[in-house]
């Protein structure tokens, strides 16, 4: 457990921000460090309060955590200030000096670009941020007035906190479909989303980490252009119940069932050791609020099983319900 690194398997919104809050909170996390930027919303439910994280990291539900964002990580300023004060989080939260920043007229070019018409882009302007950075023109959080109470280096706490036996998560975001290298180019986002992506921005090494849990949901989902292996015609994914809306951008999400060969090929190239399989109350209602793996009806034990069998390594966490709390738990 010391260091986990925690990533999506599909197209995102797989439920990463529900496994990170549940994992605060029953293993007492000491440090989380959230990647990637504000186009990823972590939607955390807590006490039967929703809350959709664009920026803070989801383990702000365990009061002794402390958040960090890394230097591989886009600020949106506004946005972080408005969450650190809604999470009242903000004598434990730290930004690395070199993350960059999203500006105005990133979010402005993310809509008018000519190159990113058709993409279906989220609108939050990180694509045109991270072409900046490329440029070498990026400004950096260490520029940024607001942002100097939080300035820390994220990479250096990190490893100190491991080094010291701490108990760290690092939080990916978006899904391993949606990466720029492995993903359906072009429809995907501006960065790899793979689990050794999420470590290099954290500014933690290979042999620094325990375990890679791979979240998956127990059907897939999609917003914005690109392919969807297996997808259902809009009535039947509302027949079925899986039809969802963005957490972030309002838009609908397009669904489709589980798909093996990407599940196994998205183990493959996070390494994985361990997987969450969230939603399986929406495949199999009678799941619903179940807490123990033997009080899961037998269907939804098979899929499990197959889930496993198929692609190679065991599903320690299933979500039944959107509460943090709503979760089996099969580690030791
Ligand atoms: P961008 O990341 O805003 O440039 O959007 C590129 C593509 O990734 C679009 O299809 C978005 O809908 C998708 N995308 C980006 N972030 C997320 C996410 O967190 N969840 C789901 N889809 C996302
Ligand atoms: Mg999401």
């Amino acid at each position: 457990m010391p260091c986990t690194v925690v990533a999506g398997a599909f197209w995102g919104d797989e439920g990463k921000g529900k496994i990170v809050s549940y994992l605060a909170l029953k293993d007492k996390i000491d440090l989380c460090v959230r990647t990637g930027s504000v186009n990823a919303a972590h939607t955390v439910w807590i006490e039967g309060k929703r809350y959709a994280m664009h920026m803070v990291p989801a383990a702000f539900t365990y009061e002794k955590c402390r958040l960090l964002i890394g230097a591989g990580a886009n600020i949106h300023v506004a946005k972080f200030l408005e969450e650190v004060e809604l999470t009242n989080v903000k004598n434990r939260i730290g930004v690395d000096y070199q993350a960059s920043i999203i500006e105005e007229k990133h979010s402005e070019q993310d809509k008018t670009n000519a190159h990113l018409k058709g993409l279906g882009t989220t609108g939050w302007g990180v694509g045109p941020a991270i072409e900046d950075r490329v440029r070498r023109t990026a400004k950096l959080a260490k520029d940024v007035a607001e942002l100097k109470p939080y300035l820390t280096d994220v990479a250096a706490e990190t490893n100190n906190a491991i080094d010291a036996g701490k108990k760290v998560l690092l939080e990916g975001t978006q899904g391993f479909m949606l990466s720029l290298f492995y993903g359906t180019y072009p429809y995907v986002t501006g960065r790899d989303t793979s689990a050794s992506a999420i470590c290099s921005e954290a500014g933690v090494g290979p042999t620094k980490v325990d375990e890679v849990l791979l979240v998956f949901k127990a059907f897939m989902t999609r917003v914005g252009a690109g392919p969807l292996p297996g997808e259902l015609p809009r009535e039947e994914a509302v027949k079925r119940g899986w039809f969802e809306i963005a957490a972030g951008t309002g838009r609908e999400r397009r669904s489709a069932p589980f798909n093996f060969e990407i599940a196994k090929r998205a183990v493959m190239i996070n390494g994985a050791t361990q997987a969450a399989l969230t939603k399986l109350d929406i495949v199999y209602p009678s799941c619903k609020g179940v807490r123990k793996y033997e009080d899961l009806p037998l269907e939804a034990k098979e899929f499990v099983k197959d889930v496993e069998r198929k692609v190679g390594i065991p599903v320690v966490l299933i979500g039944t319900g959107q509460e943090a709390l709503d979760i089996v738990d099969r580690r030791a």
